[in-house]
């Protein structure tokens, strides 16, 4: 199957709603619908979407998706802040500039350390509770003209980070440009994002959904940087949202190389990562773990057991559109977040209820779409499982926990 220029589509996941477009209730209107399909490049090692969702469609005002609803991942981004402290914002005046900031989760650290910084986040709903906790917030995309506007203002920047925004993004060459314009000599670009290989390895299918553009590695990141005249210098791979890696790029021969980079680009030849015998064999386990995960949950129901479902992500619109799971087999997701409470999940119509409301009478089976903080959500939901209730998880494939 053909995709776009020198690109093959690997795995065909439908048509789906936008993943973070939570309806009104009763609203049964027309939903934007895009192909949702994963493409690889014939020559270079490249995986991504082949269809470009217009970016005000997914971040804008109303963005539902807040950061901080993690007691980990505040934890996790903490620990970053203190990083950047100690090791890289420790000149005359340095200056840190964050892509997708979100609610502050990370940048409230460096504005409680009071370092000069810059977060840059479209979604006004979640850049409104940063500036509360006292970060300075600009509401705009980020790309070159973005960045050089940054630079005329506030001067150079020695750290540029993103987490779990720079894979959402098309237009990585503006961003690059805009990355150039603002760094000092010897600054660096730093993101983390979803671990191509672990999506691969874990069949983790719904890491896919329309903001999830760019399936990274560190195979990618080098042919992708190093056209700006960067280098990757050194890669982490994270625990945290089911398998990340985070990046490091300078300017090329600015930072020393460090082995941890040779040594993630050898796993990735050794698995062929990004051979299309590697990905169909990806694409042929997911089919296999959506047809499963679907038979699981309607043999459920036909034995009378109660079903619900924990964490309304984005991811999960994935998993309930393409494998055909509406309220029949799923009645109710409890979430967390205010923002999504009270809503239809995108394309399903899966009613969304407060997390607090899961509570006894339990369901019998709770399938956990946010399988990436199962500890943190099962530690806190230790009751459930002490009446006897069980997660359902599908990631690596479907099981009981
Ligand atoms: N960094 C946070 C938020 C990730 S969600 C975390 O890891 O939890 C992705 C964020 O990126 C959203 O808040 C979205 O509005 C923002 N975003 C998307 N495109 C962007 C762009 N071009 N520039 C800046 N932010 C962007
Ligand atoms: P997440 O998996 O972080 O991201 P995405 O939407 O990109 O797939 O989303 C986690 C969702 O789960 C979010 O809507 C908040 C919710 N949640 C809870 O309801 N309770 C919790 O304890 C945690 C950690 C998350």
């Amino acid at each position: 199957m053909s995709g776009p220029d020198g690109f093959e589509i690997v795995l065909d996941l439908g048509m789906q709603p936008l993943s973070d477009s939570f309806l009104p209730p009763g609203h049964d209107g027309a939903e934007y619908t895009y192909p949702l399909r994963v493409v690889r490049h014939t020559e270079h090692p490249l995986v991504r979407l082949d269809t470009v969702v217009p970016r005000e469609k997914m971040f804008h005002d109303e963005y539902p998706y807040h950061s901080s609803t993690s007691t980990r991942m505040q934890e996790h981004f903490s620990a970053v802040a203190d990083r950047f402290l100690r090791d890289e914002l420790t000149g005359d005046d340095p200056f840190i500039v964050e892509i997708g900031s979100n609610d502050g989760i990370m940048l409230s650290r460096v504005a409680d350390a009071g370092r000069r910084h810059l977060g840059v986040d479209p979604a006004g709903g979640v850049g409104d509770i940063a500036r509360e906790r006292g970060v300075r917030v600009r509401a705009a995309f980020f790309d070159e003209q973005c960045a050089r506007e940054i630079r005329a203002e506030d001067g150079p920047a020695d750290v540029v980070y993103a987490a779990n925004t720079m894979c959402h993004i098309p237009y990585l060459d503006s961003i690059l440009r805009g990355v150039d314009a603002l760094l000092t000599r010897d600054g660096i670009l730093v993101f983390e994002d979803p671990y191509l290989g672990d999506i691969v390895e874990r069949a983790s299918f719904d890491q896919i959904y329309d903001e999830h553009f760019h399936f990274f590695s560190a195979t990618s990141v080098q042919h992708i940087v190093a056209p700006h005249g960067f280098e990757l210098v050194d890669v982490e791979r994270l625990g945290v949202h089911g398998g990340e890696v985070r990046y490091t790029v300078a300017r090329r021969g600015a930072r020393p190389v460090g082995h941890a980079v040779a040594e993630l680009v050898a796993h990735e030849q050794a698995m062929d990562l990004h051979g299309r015998a590697t990905l169909e064999g990806f694409a042929a386990r997911v089919r296999t773990n959506a047809t499963d995960l679907v038979r699981t949950l309607t043999d459920l129901r036909a034995e009378g057991k109660r079903i619900a479902g924990f964490g309304a992500t984005a991811k999960s619109a994935t998993v309930t559109n393409y494998a055909g799971i509406g309220p029949d087999l799923v009645p109710v997701i409890y979430d967390s977040t205010p923002a999504k409470q009270g809503r239809l999940s995108p394309g399903a119509h899966i009613p969304i209820a407060p997390s607090s409301e899961f509570r006894a009478p339990y369901p019998d089976y709770t399938l956990l779409f946010a399988w990436n903080h199962a500890e943190e959500i099962m530690e806190q939901e230790v009751a459930y499982r002490e009446s006897g209730g069980r997660w359902l998880v599908y990631v690596p494939d479907v099981h009981v926990v």
